[in-house]
């Protein structure tokens, strides 16, 4: 299923600068989503891939005293990059010091998050529209740490204005040690298909590693992708949420040439259970809040998943959360014996 080339190119180590990866598969950043806790289960089945910590707010940072809960980052778990964005190079320069004293093996400067709120203040992928501003981020937080620093953008701002291969150009002219490419506009949202063929194009005109992004929801998808772009890696995003199995699915399928067996629904629920479990200890009531959306995402392929997704997005506590998953498990159970029984699951 991979052509011989790709699997010699993936079976080296991804180079972003000086810092080596033994895979080719990434965990994207998600604001809200790759918490330390989510990201441990990511890493048990993906160890040798690169995560990337939620963006933080680099002003934010500046004004605050000691680091946020979304920055800290377990000393074990490595390869690890600390996502920043703001538009200000000074405060970026600082925040990504305190990203390499947390123990970052690299920095990533978002340039495409579509959100309002932050393009409106010159952040994210509104950084398309000023190159010299975001070259000037690159220079600034370059000289101030000694760690690689890496960018994250899309393929423009719309249809009218698909500049990534002038500004991914500038970018790597300006020092970035890798790219990720997120194959949308910013106007697409999260809408319409990812445009793949935009990066082969970045990555025909550039010598740093390119990372593609944008649908990758299977092994089937990361390898058509790996083919189609050429780029030097893939990273997992919503393919992620409610199935930290991905990226070491691909990661797997990529190193060996062999599948693993996806979890079974039972699997997924005493994953999303300790998920739960671990989120109500790191953070509190919070943390309970928060898993409500992760335990929804987990909860599907079996009968009576909606309704437990209804249940589970409404938990107060997690010991509520843990009755509700056992209950599941239990029927799933019961119900797998009675197929056993009948001979059905020997189909
Ligand atoms: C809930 C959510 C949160 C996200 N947060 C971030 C973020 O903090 N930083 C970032 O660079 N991209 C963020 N993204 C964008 C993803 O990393 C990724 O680029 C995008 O989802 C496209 O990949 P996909 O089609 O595989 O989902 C976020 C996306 C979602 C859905």
């Amino acid at each position: 299923m991979i052509s011989p080339n790709l699997q010699a190119k993936l079976s080296t180590p991804l180079k972003i600068g000086s810092v080596e990866i033994k895979s080719r598969v990434l965990q994207s950043p998600l604001s809200g989503i790759t918490d330390l806790v989510f990201r441990r289960l990511v890493r048990r089945y993906a160890p040798e891939s690169m995560m990337y910590t939620e963006m933080v707010h680099a002003s934010g940072l500046h004004y605050i005293k000691g680091l946020p809960k979304i920055m800290e980052i377990d000393p074990q778990e490595r390869p690890i990059s600390i996502q920043l964005f703001d538009c200000r190079p000074d405060f970026l320069a600082e925040a990504a010091q305190k990203a390499q004293a947390e123990g970052a093996d690299t920095i990533d400067i978002n340039m495409g998050c579509p959100v309002n709120k932050i393009t409106r203040k010159g952040g994210g992928s509104s950084l398309l529209r000023q190159p010299e501003v975001a070259e000037a981020i690159l220079r600034e937080v370059i000289k101030s740490v000694d760690i690689p620093v890496t960018m994250k953008t899309r393929i423009g701002w719309d249809d009218n204005e698909i500049t990534i291969l002038d500004f991914a150009k500038r970018m790597q002219d300006a020092g970035a040690q890798m790219i990720t490419v997120h194959a949308r506009t910013r106007a697409q949202g999260y809408n319409g298909n990812a445009r793949w063929e935009w990066i082969a194009k970045v990555k025909e005109v550039l010598s740093i590693p390119v990372i593609a992004n944008g649908d990758i929801f299977s092994v089937e998808s990361a390898v058509k992708c790996l083919e189609e772009t050429g780029a030097d890696g893939v990273m997992c995003s919503r393919g992620t949420l409610g199935y930290p199995f991905l990226v070491g699915e691909i990661d797997y399928f990529l190193k060996t040439g062999e599948r693993l067996a996806p979890p079974t629904p039972i699997e997924l629920l005493e994953c999303a259970k300790e998920h739960l479990r671990a989120l109500g200890e790191y953070k509190g009531d919070k943390g309970v809040y928060q898993a409500r959306k992760h335990m929804a995402w987990y909860a599907k392929g079996f009968v009576g998943a909606s309704v437990l997704r209804g249940q589970l997005s409404q938990v107060e506590t997690v010991q509520e959360g843990v009755g509700l998953i056992d209950k599941a498990i239990e029927s799933l159970e019961k119900g797998y014996e009675v197929e056993l029984e009948s001979g059905l699951a020997m189909v």
